[in-house]
């Protein structure tokens, strides 16, 4: 495959589509080929599953219902949409992947990362994104920002020690592939943050 994949991470109210947004305009006037996707979502199957799965209305959920929707989603968005894009060598901007499962569904919920790793080979086709950015806040000024932001989705509403738990595995990830997963201070200006992720970018391509 000869395109980028580029995916965006971290807890809410860092700034991920801020960011996303602005890294694309700045790539697509360098003349790159540019696919702005997201998950869960990005495919008309995904987009519905998201509606369901982040819907107040829905009340509870299972943990190991949430993680399979979170891959079905995931499964229909590689095949149809992000195999193709990076096939044709665009630079595909996925606002999260697979790092937010193993943050929300592992980390928050206490689900088993076995189970994740037996998904990933079911679902990947072998993708693994070239680079990972994630945002990084403390918890409650991220959740600050995301309350100011909309009013929050059924996940949105979790205790702050969930979020804790994802923020040390988005830590952990950092320190165990800092090729990959590079973490940026999300208190930074979003002009500075899209001048950082540009100069990754450089390096990398
Ligand atoms: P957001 O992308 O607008 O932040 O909303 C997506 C929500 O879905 C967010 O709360 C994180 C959650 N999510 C998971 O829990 N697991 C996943 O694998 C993905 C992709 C998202």
């Amino acid at each position: 495959m000869s395109g980028i994949f580029i995916t965006f991470e971290g807890i809410e109210g860092v700034g991920k589509s801020t960011l996303q947004k602005g890294l694309a305009e700045a790539l697509e006037a360098q003349g790159y080929s540019v696919l702005l996707t997201r998950e869960p979502g990005g495919t008309k199957l995904g987009e519905k599953l998201r509606a369901a799965i982040l819907s107040k209305e829905q009340g509870a959920v299972a943990p190991v219902a949430e993680l399979l929707i979170m891959f079905a989603a995931r499964a229909q968005h590689v095949e149809e949409c992000i195999k193709p894009a990076l096939a044709a060598g665009k630079v595909v901007l996925c606002d999260r992947f697979t790092d937010t499962t193993r943050a929300y569904q592992c980390g928050g919920r206490g689900l088993p990362d076995a189970w994740l790793e037996q998904l990933i080979e079911m679902t990947h086709c072998g993708l693994t994104p070239d680079i990972s950015f994630w945002l990084d806040l403390p918890v409650d000024e991220a959740l600050g920002r995301a309350k100011n932001r909309s009013e929050a989705d059924r996940i949105e509403q979790e205790t702050k020690d969930f979020f804790e738990r994802a923020r040390e595995v988005y830590r952990n990830l950092a320190s165990a592939e800092p090729q990959r997963v590079i973490r940026l201070d999300a208190a930074s200006l979003p002009q500075a943050l899209i001048q950082q992720a540009l100069e990754v970018f450089r390096q990398r391509v």
